[in-house]
């Protein structure tokens, strides 16, 4: 018989998706434009017209091997921090990029740091092989608590300390620094991994220059989110040692980018403009939600949020988050249950995107539908 090398892949824990617009739109007959999708995170504007031309002019090219190290889209993401590009490794998405590192600087046994809740494929990718997650409870409205970070850094000694700047699913915002802080109390065979996936949101420059004086530490960018290109599957990790670099450079899959992801991610880059635009809209919008959510009695937005989304509590007892969800759904609204999207985080959560002004208004209706008890959740 053929035999797993890793007992432990065999958890039954795999990544739960968000639904899709379609099915809602069929299932509760709901016009598919209205269907508000909260869930995922995603741009509601979609990617940069421009990186969009771009990617169908590179479809002339699938036939054709890309350059193995995505070299064209190193060398623009070098150019935009002020790097080197062999400081660079790109990945489909954050997370081949984060699956790389727990492969590279941990083994079976070892443990890697990180918040509960987080983001789940830090836990996943690090339990797959048997390497072991220790968490840092958050505090009170999701506070990050840095000192109780530290303190379990300082005792545990991590391999790898995740850090996720703003936090999902909180949205807190971690001051730079706490950040530096974390990486001077970070052994030195302890790698700081900061996730800066939703960083554009914070309206801060983040803090990829940290990596010029920490050799600890590795900084992720995804093109998933302010970028709009989550289906092309895009991210990188950036490190001025290049020690951190050149072995996720040697374990990647050779071609791991194709030839429409490294010619759009570096036109994604040079549109600024419409980073800009999504940023001062969401923006806006999250100002805008947080006003329309106030007042009501059976859930409470948790305060802070500095990410295109936000946590809401659901602080009456008789409704758990996944009848809530299913009450939302009813409604053409998809949020994330908590209670299965996050470790950790019991039944009394969701996490809800900030989009257009139509899905918000969407969402506050249905959030007062719900809160009136008229039209309970059917569980
Ligand atoms: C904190 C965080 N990091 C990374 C990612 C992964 O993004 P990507 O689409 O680039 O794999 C996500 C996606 O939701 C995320 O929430």
């Amino acid at each position: 018989m053929i035999q797993v090398s890793a007992a432990s892949l065999l958890i039954e824990e795999p990544y739960t998706p968000g639904l899709s617009r379609e099915y809602v739109a069929k299932t509760y007959g709901v016009a598919l434009d209205d269907v508000a999708k909260l869930g995922s995170a995603e741009n509601p504007f979609g990617p940069s017209p421009k990186a969009l031309a771009v990617v169908r002019e590179a479809s002339a090219r699938i036939d054709i091997y890309p350059e193995w190290t995505a070299r064209v889209f190193r060398e623009a993401i070098a150019a935009k921090f002020g790097f080197e590009a062999d400081r660079i490794v790109c990945g489909a998405g954050e997370t081949e990029v984060i699956s790389l590192i727990i492969r590279a600087f941990a083994k079976a046994g070892d443990s890697i740091l990180m918040y509960e809740p987080c983001f789940p494929i830090y836990h996943i990718f690090a339990e797959n092989e048997g390497r072991v997650p220790i968490y840092v409870p958050m505090g009170p409205d999701f506070d990050l608590v840095v000192d109780r970070y530290i303190d379990t850094l300082r005792k545990d000694q991590p391999k790898i300390a995740f850090i996720t700047n703003p936090h999902s699913p909180s949205g807190k915002l971690m001051e730079e620094a706490d950040i530096r802080r974390i990486c001077d109390a970070a052994a030195d065979n302890t790698l700081v991994v900061l996730d800066e996936a939703y960083i554009h949101f914070s309206e801060t420059p983040g803090s990829i220059a940290l990596t010029r004086e920490y050799s600890n530490l590795i900084v992720l960018r995804t093109f998933s989110k302010a970028y709009g290109l989550a289906g092309l599957r895009l991210g990188f990790g950036i490190a001025q040692n290049k020690a951190l670099i050149a072995p996720l450079l040697a374990m990647k899959p050779t071609w791991n980018l194709g030839q429409m992801q490294i010619a759009g991610g570096g036109a994604a880059m040079a549109d600024d403009a419409h980073v800009e635009y999504t940023v001062k809209t969401i923006v806006e919008m999250r100002n805008y939600v947080t006003g329309r959510l106030k007042g009501l009695n059976r859930f409470r937005m948790i305060p802070g949020s500095r990410s295109n989304f936000f946590m809401l509590e659901i602080t009456d007892d008789s409704l758990d988050s996944t009848q809530a969800f299913n009450a939302l759904l009813e409604r053409g609204v998809i949020v994330k249950d908590c209670s299965v999207s996050f470790r950790g985080l019991g039944k009394r959560y969701l996490r809800i995107d900030v989009s257009l002004k139509k899905h918000m208004d969407r969402l506050a209706d249905a959030l007062r539908d719900i809160d009136s008890g008229k039209h309970a959740a059917k569980g």
